[in-house]
């Protein structure tokens, strides 16, 4: 089993989210699971120019990481975004890389996979940003195991520490489990149907405009 985490904090690992994330690793660790870390500090990733090129050959031109880090995406059985909440959302890292994974979202690419989202905050909105990654984890096609957030108590420090990071280790096993067992999230159907069935519908819309998305929809 393959575990892809990346962590959209401008702090990499040295952060607080990135030290939340930690102990989600080390819960997926001790299944004994390979995680292999993408932190967007380190490898930047511009924002989307909307040339559609993703759609229509199904590659990026912009030259830097992204296309690694998706194929990275692709190969895994499971995935971790994590974020610190930047003004009620995620960091500008992660937006653009998110942005870039369009194409992804477009053909529903991740259905199968299973992810969980970590963030940290300076004092709250927590679930209104673990809200909105699982929607973009679900806009991939893939289910979201669990999610976990807490506003900080100074760097790389939580209120209720100890407490916090067993419940991060165990959602790291947990995202293991779901995986081995196949686990079926039914609540999450609804948002993540309707968006392929949307998707679906606007590659068909697009036509010739969009060859590689039309050939990928035709051969699913
Ligand atoms: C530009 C910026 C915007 C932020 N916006 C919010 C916010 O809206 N709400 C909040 O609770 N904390 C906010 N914070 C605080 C961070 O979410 C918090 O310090 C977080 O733990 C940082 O994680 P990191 O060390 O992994 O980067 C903001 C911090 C920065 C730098």
């Amino acid at each position: 089993m393959k575990i892809v985490a990346i962590n959209g904090s401008p702090r990499g690992m040295a952060g607080t989210t990135g030290r939340l994330l930690e102990e989600v690793i080390a819960g997926a660790r001790e299944a004994g699971v390979e995680v292999d870390i993408v932190c967007l500090s380190q490898t930047p990733i511009q924002p989307c120019v909307a040339c559609d090129l993703c759609h229509k050959v199904g590659t990026c031109p912009i030259k830097d990481d992204y296309e690694i880090i998706k194929a990275k995406l692709e190969a895994c059985d499971a995935f971790i975004l994590a974020s610190p909440n930047y003004i009620f959302s995620i960091t500008a890292q992660m937006k653009a890389f998110v942005d870039r994974c369009n194409g992804l979202a477009h053909r529903t690419a991740l259905e199968g996979k299973y992810a969980v989202v970590v963030e940290s905050s300076g004092g709250g909105e927590d679930e209104e940003v673990l809200n909105y990654m699982q929607r973009i984890v679900n806009s991939y096609g893939a289910q979201c195991v669990g999610k976990i957030g807490s506003p900080g108590a100074g760097p790389r420090m939580f209120p209720d520490q100890e407490a916090l990071f067993e419940k991060a280790r165990a959602l790291g096993r947990d995202l293991c489990a779901a995986v081995q067992e196949g686990r079926h999230f039914p609540e999450q159907d609804e948002f993540r149907l309707a968006f392929k069935a949307r998707m679906a519908y606007l590659i068909n819309m697009m036509g010739e405009w969009w060859p590689y998305e039309r050939e990928y929809l035709a051969s699913r």
